[in-house]
């Protein structure tokens, strides 16, 4: 008998069936089980997925974002049983006739690490264009040292949790923009956005920290994300701009992860591939120490729907 396979939109109801798919997703530190149900409730999600014979083997996200022109593909995973059989291949296709094709989608974004080699290999051919290729790196911190450093003074007092109106002044300014920004993306959580005012309600969530610093234009940006993984609790600080703030940065981010009582937190920086030498310097000022994260480099491509 033959296998019956279908494609399927998934809801919030098909938690467990999606987070069954496969574990260990992102060296462990795949974010979907945490998320899952408030991204999927969200207008701008869709969660499909490929079921045999009634299993759910495939799963992948995809984001609308820039105001419906960019879809992002995300938190993809096929059950390791039926890996290498073109499971996510027959998703993809199945995304671009039902899902790219509605005449808005102008780009199809994903960022992947350094451990999808095939996706490696297809960006070198020329089938993605690099945007972004930001390094990765590992700290894990424990509840009391974290307490210590959130309780530090900040040593400038231009340095402040930004909310969604400081964010539109900054997607506003030509100069900012271009000096934090130059690739006109900002990563958030895994997902890239145009630096567009439309996209800011995105950016922002309950789990999330935007800091700033410089006055009176902001010359660095971090962007935090809380979320527990199966490693752990888990915080991704992606850094844009002059890091010689990270310190200060590192206070109100630390003040934002200890409301969720982590007897201890793994800290994933992401930042340009230049300045990860000096980050790292600076944090280690903090006596915390390098984590091995699984993956070192994340790379954001994009290819054109036409
Ligand atoms: C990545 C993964 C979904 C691929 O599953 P698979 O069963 O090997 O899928 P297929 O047999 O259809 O082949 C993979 C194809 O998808 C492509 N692919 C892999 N990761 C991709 C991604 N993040 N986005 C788009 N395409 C991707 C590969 O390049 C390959 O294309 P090709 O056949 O043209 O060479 C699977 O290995 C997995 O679940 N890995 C763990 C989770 C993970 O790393 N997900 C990446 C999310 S960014």
């Amino acid at each position: 008998m033959s296998d019956k396979a279908e494609v399927r939109r998934v809801s919030e109801a098909d938690y467990d069936v999606v987070m069954s798919i496969r574990s260990g997703v992102y060296g462990g530190y795949d974010y979907l089980p945490s998320m899952f149900k408030s991204l999927i409730t969200q207008s701008h999600n869709k969660g499909y997925a490929s079921i045999i014979n009634g299993k759910f083997v495939a799963f992948c996200m995809v984001s609308k974002v820039d105001g419906g022109k960019t879809v992002v593909t995300r938190a993809g995973r096929v059950n390791k049983q039926y890996e290498g059989r073109g499971l996510y291949n027959a998703l993809k296709l199945y995304l671009q006739k039902h899902v790219f094709s509605d005449g808005t989608i102008s780009s199809h974004t994903v960022v992947y690490d350094d451990t999808n080699q095939s996706m490696m290999d297809k960006t070198s051919k020329g089938e993605f264009t690099l945007l972004m290729k930001r390094k990765v790196i590992g700290y894990r911190i424990d509840f009391d040292k974290m307490s210590v450093i959130a309780k530090r003074t900040h040593t400038t007092t231009n340095t402040r949790t930004l909310n969604e109106v400081d964010l539109i002044t900054v997607f506003k300014s030509r100069s900012v923009c271009s000096t934090l920004f130059p690739q006109e993306r900002i990563i958030c959580n895994f997902v890239p956005y145009r630096l567009t005012e439309r996209n800011i309600p995105l950016i922002f969530s309950e789990v999330s920290l935007i800091v700033g610093t410089g006055e009176p234009e902001l010359s660095f940006i971090t962007c935090g994300v809380y979320y527990r993984s199966e490693n752990g609790h888990t915080f991704i600080i992606e850094v844009y701009g002059n890091n010689n703030f990270i310190r200060e940065h590192l206070i109100l981010h630390f003040q934002h992860a200890l409301q969720y009582y982590p007897k201890e937190i793994d800290i994933l920086i992401m930042c340009k591939e230049n300045a990860a030498d000096k980050i790292d310097s600076e944090i280690k000022e903090c006596q915390l120490s390098n984590m091995d994260v699984g993956f070192k480099t994340v790379f954001l491509v994009e290819k054109n729907i036409k």
